[in-house]
C-alpha cells in the first residue's frame, strides 16, 4: 500500500526528482498551477487539502529566483515573493491545522547571512537578500503555529538533467562547453545537495513524525570557484576559469551571502547519509549518459 501525499510544487526541479524516486512508496498528490491550484488563493488550498487522505502537507512550492524575488522587494506584501512564500505557505499552515495534518516545509540556506563557518540548526537565521526574507517567514509562521511540523533546510540542488530548469551544475557545464569560458565567484562558499539524497532523507520524515529543523544538505562545502573546477574535472571539460569577487558578478543583483556552509550532523543522527560533491558530481554524470 502506498502512502498518499499531498505536496506543492512536485512540478519544479526537485520536486520532479523527489517524485520520480519515491513513487515506488508515495502516492504524490500535486497541489501546483499545473493542476489547477494557485496557494495564494485560500479557498482552493482549503477544499484541496480538507478533501485529501493524505496526513500529511510537503511544501515545496515558492518563488525561487533569488534575484527576480529581490526585484519583487519593493513591492512589500504585494509582490509575488511575499504572497507565494508567505502567504501561500500562511494558507497551507491555516488549512493543516484545520484538518489535523502535519507540514514538511522545504527551506533554504538563504536563511543565514553568510558570516559563521558551519550553521547549525539553531543558530538564527538572518536573511539579507528578500527571497531569504521571505522563506524565512515561512519557517518562522510554521514554527510559531500549533501544526506538527518538519522545516528541512536544502542548499544549491542538483540532480540528473532537466531541461525545464537547470540547476547550477548543468548551467556551469553548458557555458564551459559553449563559450570555453566561465566567471567562477571565489568568495561564496556554498554546500551543494544531490537532490537524490534529499529525497531519500525526505522519505525518512515522510514514514516517521520527526518534527524541528534539520539542514538535509551535502556533506561538503567548497567555494563556489572549486565547485567549478571539480565539475570541470568530474565531467572531463575543457575552459577558462576566470575567478571573481561576489562584490562585481553580484553586483546590482541580490547581496550573495560569504559562507553558506550547512552542517548536517541532525540528520547523520536519523541515519540519513548524504553525498560529498564529488560523489553526487559522479553519480549525476553516469545518469547523464544513460
Ligand atoms: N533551487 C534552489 O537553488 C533551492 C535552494 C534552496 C532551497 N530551495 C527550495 O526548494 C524548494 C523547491 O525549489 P525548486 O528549485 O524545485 O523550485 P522551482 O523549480 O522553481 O519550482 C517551483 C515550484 O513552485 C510551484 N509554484 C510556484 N508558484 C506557485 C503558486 N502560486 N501556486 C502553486 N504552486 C506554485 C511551481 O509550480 P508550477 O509548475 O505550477 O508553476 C513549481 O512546482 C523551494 O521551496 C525552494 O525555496 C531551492
Amino acid at each position: 500500500m502506498k502512502i498518499p501525499i499531498l505536496a506543492t510544487g512536485l512540478s519544479g526541479m526537485v520536486g520532479t526528482r523527489v517524485a520520480e524516486i519515491l513513487s515506488d512508496n508515495f502516492e504524490f498528490e500535486d497541489i501546483s498551477l499545473a493542476t489547477g491550484i494557485d496557494i495564494t488563493d485560500k479557498k482552493s488550498v482549503d477544499r484541496v487539502i480538507s478533501e485529501s487522505e493524505s496526513k500529511i502537507i510537503l511544501h515545496l512550492a515558492a518563488k525561487t529566483d533569488v534575484d527576480s524575488c529581490e526585484d519583487d522587494k519593493i513591492l512589500g506584501e504585494e509582490g509575488a515573493a511575499w504572497q507565494i512564500n508567505v502567504v501561500g505557505t500562511e494558507n497551507i499552515i491555516e488549512a493543516a491545522k484545520a484538518n489535523g495534518k502535519r507540514v514538511i516545509y522545504i527551506s533554504t540556506d538563504f536563511v543565514f547571512n553568510g558570516t559563521k563557518d558551519g550553521y547549525q540548526e539553531d543558530d538564527k537565521p538572518n536573511p539579507v537578500s528578500w527571497y531569504g526574507y521571505t522563506k524565512y517567514q515561512g519557517e518562522e509562521r510554521l514554527s510559531t503555529s500549533d501544526v506538527s511540523f518538519t522545516v528541512l533546510r536544502i542548499s544549491y540542488p542538483y540532480r540528473n538533467l532537466f531541461e525545464q530548469k537547470k540547476d547550477f551544475v548543468h548551467r556551469i557545464i553548458d557555458q564551459l562547453k559553449i563559450d570555453g569560458k566561465i566567471m567562477a565567484v571565489r568568495d561564496h562558499i556554498i554546500t551543494p545537495t544531490f537532490i537524490d539524497d534529499i529525497a531519500f532523507g525526505l522519505s525518512v520524515f515522510l514514514k516517521r513524525n520527526i518534527s524541528g529543523i534539520y539542514h538535509l544538505v551535502g556533506s561538503s562545502s567548497l567555494s563556489a570557484e572549486a565547485a567549478t573546477r571539480l565539475i570541470r574535472t568530474v565531467f572531463n571539460l575543457s575552459g577558462e576559469i576566470n575567478p571573481i569577487d561576489r562584490s562585481v558578478y553580484f553586483k546590482d543583483r541580490a547581496f550573495r551571502p560569504f559562507n553558506l556552509t550547512l552542517r548536517n550532523d541532525k540528520i547523520g543522527k536519523l541515519g540519513i547519509r548524504m553525498s560529498n560533491f564529488k560523489e553526487g558530481l559522479k553519480t549525476v554524470k553516469t545518469q547523464d549518459s544513460l
